[in-house]
């Protein structure tokens, strides 16, 4: 596709890594409870490949949020757009992000989730871009650790456009500065 710059991460990679991160789960949470919350809607590819890689009972549900404030950037404050369906007392909860970038919506979430008296909260992120951490968050469960530059596929968006690459790539710059 010419609006992609390079492929970071192939298909197969993804793959690989994905069935990784399922059977870890899986042994790390044979004893318990698991829900996956997805976080709509980048997360929602990832989620879908990882629930099929995890071989014990698990229960999904979603979130929808809106940062408040800079456009393309979080701000910390969260606008809860659309919350879950279930009660997560008791539960064992798996947040599940397409990527970390500043961190501040998934610690903002974590709180909000851990105020709701699950007996556990952990992270899933697919991607983790360290470089721009606003906050101490890091994902319990990663994919990939990446550069600060322009990605899109696999859940990531560029305009609401590109999710559904079944890779992850750096997008070119000619698309965004049109
Ligand atoms: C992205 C991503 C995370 C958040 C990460 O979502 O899915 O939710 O940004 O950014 P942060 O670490 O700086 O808080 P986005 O708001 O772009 O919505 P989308 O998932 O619908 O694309």
């Amino acid at each position: 596709m010419s609006d992609i710059e390079k492929i970071l991460i192939t298909e197969e990679q993804i793959k690989k890594r994905v069935k990784e991160l399922g059977e870890q789960i899986s042994r790390d949470y044979q004893d318990g409870n698991l829900v996956l919350i997805g976080i709509l809607k980048g997360a929602v590819v990832f989620l879908a490949d990882l629930m099929r890689e995890i071989n014990i009972d698990v229960t999904i549900d979603f979130m929808s949020v809106s940062s408040y404030g800079a456009d393309s950037e979080s701000s910390g404050v969260v606008r809860i757009l659309k919350d879950l369906e279930h009660s997560i007392e008791g539960r064992d909860i798996l947040i599940v992000e397409d990527i970390v970038d500043t961190g501040l919506t998934l610690a903002y979430l974590k709180d909000l989730l851990e105020s709701r008296n699950p007996r556990s909260v952990k992270i899933a992120a697919f991607l983790d871009k360290p470089e721009r951490r606003k906050t101490e968050i890091t994902p319990d469960y990663l994919g990939y650790t990446v550069p600060d530059e322009f990605l899109v596929g696999y859940g990531l968006d560029y305009a609401e456009l590109y999710r559904y690459l079944p890779y992850v790539a750096v997008l070119s710059p000619k698309v965004y500065n049109k």
